[in-house]
């Protein structure tokens, strides 16, 4: 046979057949879909769709909504409740857990709608986010204790990125599997089978406008990667910062090396920048099921038990000796004995 062209519906199904299910999780997976295949025609029409600028309200976080982060958010939320196939979700753009009017399903979704979002009225990359959970025995979808689960028990996650072509990357737990939106016949297509990240990347992403706030191992990170081959490092690197988290990722997922939005002391007080539930705890599973490695510099991303639905999380995830030599700057600098004033 020569026409090998695997879609998303027939990869998903695949899957149910060989690992078993109901087909809840399939149905799931189907709607966020087209979820995303409806995003992804609304950023593409760009202007014309009357959808720049700002939407003149602001999210629980204090952040000026877009346009297209309310319109998105409301694609979410009614197509993957009408399909019934989860019983509650959380978005970026919602201060509460919502509950399904069609659902008393056991699947728990969160998400991002539109990551990257300043990015839209430039027309540069943007993206999704989204992770599953199993609604825990005993507990209502209604309640925030519900979701408060560490990363290590999502059930699948994975983005959508809206770029110069649309890709869903996903994983449940078997490898990391990315899909290309065919437009011309409206289906995701299996193209990058079992993503690996290159363990030795030279690249790294970090806003570097923030060096002013960033702690000694960041720093120490940075400049070593900075001086190239004639610093401690001894080879060259790249910079890249495009200001959309699912871009960035997915950049290092295929070609290596680091990404960096740490805590410092201009955001520590929040926590940091990103939120670790539907945007932090989704890329480290990708990230390590990929053979990365994901980290807020002192503990395992995925590991973080969550007090609250918007919290957020230093994050540092990339190829693992990257990641890895991160880790160690953090904890060479916490074995310092503290400087002694003399
Ligand atoms: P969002 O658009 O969902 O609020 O997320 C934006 C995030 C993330 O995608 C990106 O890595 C980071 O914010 C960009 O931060 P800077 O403004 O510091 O560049
Ligand atoms: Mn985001
Ligand atoms: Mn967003």
């Amino acid at each position: 046979m020569t026409y090998k062209r695997l879609t998303l519906p027939l990869f998903l199904i695949q899957e149910q057949r060989r690992l078993g299910g109901t087909g809840v999780f399939t149905a799931l997976m189907t709607d966020l879909c087209t979820t995303c295949k409806t995003i992804s025609n609304e950023v593409n029409r760009g202007a014309m769709a009357g959808t720049m600028g700002y939407a003149g309200s602001r999210n629980v976080q204090g952040e000026d909504q877009k346009e297209l982060d309310v319109l998105a958010n409301d694609i979410f939320l009614y197509m993957t409740d009408q399909g019934g196939n989860w019983a509650g979700m959380v978005s970026e753009e919602l201060e509460d857990v919502h509950v399904s009017v069609e659902s008393d399903g056991r699947y728990l979704l969160l998400f991002d709608p539109l990551d990257g979002s300043s990015n839209i009225d430039v027309n540069i990359a943007v993206g999704s986010i989204f992770s599953i959970l199993r609604l825990p025995e005993g507990m209502t979808p209604s309640k925030e204790a519900a979701f408060l689960q560490p990363g290590v028990r999502q059930v699948a996650a994975g983005y959508t990125l809206y770029g110069s072509s649309t890709m869903m990357v996903f994983t449940s737990g078997h490898g990391v599997n990315g899909f290309t939106l065919d437009h011309n016949i409206g289906v995701f297509v299996l193209t990058h089978p079992n993503i690996r990240i290159p363990d030795v990347g030279s690249e790294y992403a970090i806003n570097s406008s923030r060096r002013r706030f960033w702690d000694e191992p960041t720093r120490r990170y940075v400049d070593e990667c900075a001086e190239g081959k004639t610093g401690p490092r001894g080879r060259d690197f790249s910079m890249r910062w495009v200001g959309s988290m699912a871009a960035e990722v997915h950049r290092i997922l295929l070609k290596g090396g680091t990404f960096l939005y740490p805590t410092d002391s201009e955001n520590i007080a929040k926590g940091g920048k990103l939120r670790l539930l539907y945007e932090a705890n989704p890329m480290a599973f990708v990230v390590e099921q990929a053979g990365g490695m994901a980290t807020n510099g002192r503990q395992r991303i995925m590991e973080i038990e969550p007090k609250r639905l918007h919290e957020r999380t230093g994050v540092i995830l990339g190829s693992k000796s990257e990641v890895e030599r991160v880790s160690q700057y953090y904890q060479q600098c916490d074995a310092e004995p503290p400087a002694v004033a003399v």
